[in-house]
């Protein structure tokens, strides 16, 4: 019989992370100040972020050191299994193979706590007492909660509201971790009553409530702004998934031909996939897939361009695919992919032809994600359900091409928490949804005369 599961030991887990800003073969272009139009310096982030992750963001050293305080709260849930899908394989009856990392196996259920758990630390570290952060799903407010209790800071937590409403769970599990969870747009914040002031019943956005937590950060000094996505030292902390792939892959003796994940911020996907773009740069043959959501195209239909990555322009300028940052996307109940841009190193690698992009209609979505809970058992969180629509995909391809194909990718959470989803889509209320050609063209005028990359 096959191996269906591979794990490592504590000892054989990876001890530092990797940073492909050392190996990229074209170098990314710098975030802005938006004031000056001039490439950010470090103090100009040193209200925001704490100087030793401000260190990370702008590091070109291609591995750094995993801190020990850190590797000790990694061992509660790492190393995490990589699986064999032999079940969803049957059913796809295609020539491939299927491994999955498992993340859903931390304690709030995704892969958030790889960089949770670090920041925390850093922030710590610093002599940071509280730490603000906005949250769309309620996964990365969950596992900030969990990580500023482990290190004994205070956690505040902007949700964008229409997640607030349909995962209460999500807001106690914060409560049961210690944190002051809020939904946005609020009127705690000036960039929440102005939204509220123009659209009272506004759903709010990922965009929105990274403007509220970052307006509450600077306004404390003993406060920092903690986000969960996006930036190069949040990607860098997610790339002990790859890693431990890649050792869990070697022990048997087998390497991918296509590496996968779905992509929001571009966290996930770039933690299980720079390991091997990494390989890619340096001739292996490796296909390397983001899946989005077809009502948030980022990386498939926003343009690469100069954009700020909140909605009250607080945020430097970074190079990056966008929807704009005025757009607000329909309240899909994948809310960790309802975010306009895109890590400025995702969007540099698919500028580079380094990794491809493909979007996926939410019935697409949560059809393959049912498939996987009636073959596989685990239910994967709504956001997940979009790789795994990307994995049929790639499943019926191979099959349509006759080629034998060995998948890897990141299973980024499981959905016990985001059941509510599930039951609007068992009773027939979501429906298909694509983003028309307008509302692209109206939310890109918010970014017109920016400066180009
Ligand atoms: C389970 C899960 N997967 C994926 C994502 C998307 O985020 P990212 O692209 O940063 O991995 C989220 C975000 O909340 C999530 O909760």
């Amino acid at each position: 019989m096959e191996r269906l599961k591979v794990f490592l030991e504590e000892s054989d887990m990876p001890r530092q992370w990797y940073n492909i800003q050392a190996d990229l073969p074209t170098p990314m272009k710098p975030p802005l100040h938006p004031g000056t139009g001039q490439p950010i310096k470090a103090e100009d982030l040193a209200p925001v972020f704490p100087m030793n992750l401000i260190e990370q963001e702008v590091s070109a050293q291609r591995w750094i050191d995993i801190p020990e305080p850190v590797l000790e709260k990694y061992f509660l849930y790492r190393p995490t299994p990589l699986q064999r899908a032999v079940n969803f394989e049957k059913l796809l009856d295609a020539p491939v193979k299927i491994y999955y990392k498992y993340e859903g196996a931390s304690p709030p259920g995704s892969h958030k706590p790889n960089t949770s758990i670090p920041q925390a630390y850093y922030n710590k570290a610093f002599g940071i007492k509280r730490l603000a952060t906005e949250t769309g799903a309620g996964q990365w407010g969950s596992a900030l909660s969990m990580a500023c209790q482990m290190f004994g800071l205070e956690c505040r937590v902007y949700m964008v509201r229409v997640s607030f409403d349909q995962k209460p769970y999500r807001r106690l599990m914060m409560a049961t971790w210690g944190a002051e969870c809020i939904p946005s747009p609020s009127d705690r914040t000036q960039a929440g009553r102005k939204i509220l002031a123009e659209f009272p019943d506004s759903p709010g956005s990922l965009g929105i409530a990274i403007s509220e937590a970052i307006e509450d950060a600077v306004g404390d000094p003993d406060a920092r702004y903690s986000l969960g996505s996006v930036l190069n030292h949040v990607l860098l902390h997610q790339t002990i998934i790859g890693l431990e792939a890649k050792k869990q892959m070697d022990k048997i003796g087998i390497y991918p031909d296509v590496v996968l994940g779905c992509a929001g911020g571009g966290s996930n996907f770039a933690g299980i996939s720079l390991p091997y773009v990494c390989d890619k740069i340096h001739g292996k043959q490796v296909q390397v897939v983001a899946a989005e959501p077809s009502s948030c195209p980022t990386l498939t239909r926003g343009p690469f361009a100069y954009d700020f990555g909140d909605t009250a322009m607080t945020t430097p300028l970074l190079p990056m695919h966008t929807l704009g940052h005025d757009f607000v996307p329909e309240p899909i109940h994948a809310g960790g992919l309802r975010y306009h841009g895109m890590a400025p190193i995702v969007s540099h690698l698919v500028e580079q032809k380094l990794v491809e992009a493909r979007a996926f209609d939410q019935i697409e979505t949560f059809t393959a994600g049912i498939n996987w809970a009636r073959t596989e058992g685990v239910i994967p969180a709504p956001e997940t359900n979009h790789v795994i629509a990307a994995v049929v995909n790639e499943a019926k391809k191979a099959r349509e091409e006759g080629k034998e194909k060995t998948i890897l990718f990141c299973f980024s959470g499981h959905g016990l928490v985001d059941l509510a989803a599930y039951d609007a889509f068992l009773s027939g209320k979501l429906i298909p949804y694509a983003l028309p050609e307008e509302e692209i063209q109206r939310a890109l005028k918010s970014i017109a005369g920016f400066p180009k990359p």
